[in-house]
């Protein structure tokens, strides 16, 4: 991996197990997951529903422990979490109480930023996240993709070194998702943040990532690294290309394997 061959990864997570109480039984959810993230690479997480990847990266942004093993931010033990990981939970949690505006701007107000100053820096964007003229309604009244491009905002206007995404696309239908996935992609290419993404969907994780890690069937393990070597800049085109062509082939090997139920769940987001 590119990011073990001497470089400071951004992110490392060593031999991190994690287990829950289900049923007043003790279940291992995620197992020994080794991940790294060099600095301004893209990484994707892919697996079947249930298998920790949410979990996973709640630990990573410190809002939950692991059991055992480490996560370390630039190599070092002491560097947190806090104020470095801008983080998109796969709820969008918005406050109800609050507008688009005012929820998009949550972060950067609990930051110190003025709100006259904060809104300013909204509304230059709210266009671009498909907001624009739904800036003073409430969640309510919105559609679950606006609702995720509002959560999107509010992550995105944090400007933090490391951005977290958990299923960013998940509610959004097919061509707004190209296009969010396009737009994401320009964004990463200006802006060389490290990205890590949790995705259900294999063209995305393929065009957006330097790199894939596989989980398994809960406990979640990492069962294949996949380096993306295509070349940059992409766009979506590059999905009916033969490259991308053997190495999403590559990719469905492991994701075949899983529990029938949950392949089958995968499958129907594939269309395979
Ligand atoms: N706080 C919790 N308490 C108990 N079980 C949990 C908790 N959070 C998640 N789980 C369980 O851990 C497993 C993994 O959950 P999650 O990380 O959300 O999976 P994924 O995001 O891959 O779908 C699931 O079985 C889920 O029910
Ligand atoms: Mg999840």
């Amino acid at each position: 991996m590119a990011s073990d061959a001497g470089i400071t990864s951004k992110i490392r997570v060593e031999s991190l197990n994690k287990s829950f109480n289900v049923d007043g039984r003790r279940e291992l959810v995620l197992d020994d997951i080794q991940l790294t993230v060099g600095e301004g690479e893209f990484v994707s997480i892919i697996g079947p529903s249930g298998c920790g990847k949410s979990t996973l990266l709640n630990i990573v942004a410190g809002l939950d422990s692991p059991d055992s093993g480490t996560v370390t931010f630039e190599g070092s033990p002491g560097v947190s979490a806090l104020g470095r990981v801008g983080y998109m939970q796969q709820k969008d949690l918005l406050l109800p109480w609050r507008t688009v505006l005012d929820n998009a701007i949550l972060g950067l107000e609990l930051h110190g930023m003025p709100r006259r100053q904060a809104r300013t820096r909204a509304l230059e964007l709210t266009e671009f996240f498909g907001l624009k003229g739904y800036e003073s309604q409430y969640p309510y009244a919105l559609s679950g993709g606006m609702k995720q491009r509002a959560a999107f905002l509010r992550t995105m206007l944090m400007d933090q070194e490391i951005v977290l995404l958990d299923e960013p696309f998940g509610a959004l239908d097919a061509l707004t998702r190209v296009q969010m996935q396009e737009w994401l992609l320009q964004l990463w290419d200006s802006l060389r943040k490290t990205i890590v993404l949790i995705t259900h969907d294999m063209d995305e994780a393929i065009l957006l990532s330097d790199r894939v890690y596989v989980l398994t069937h809960r406990p979640g393990r990492v069962t294949m690294v996949l380096d993306v070597d295509l070349p940059r800049p992409r766009s979506y085109e590059q999905v009916t290309e033969p490259s991308f062509a053997r190495l999403k082939s590559r990719l469905l090997e492991p994701l075949r394997e899983q529990k029938p139920k949950e392949a089958q769940g995968l499958a129907g987001k594939e269309g395979l």
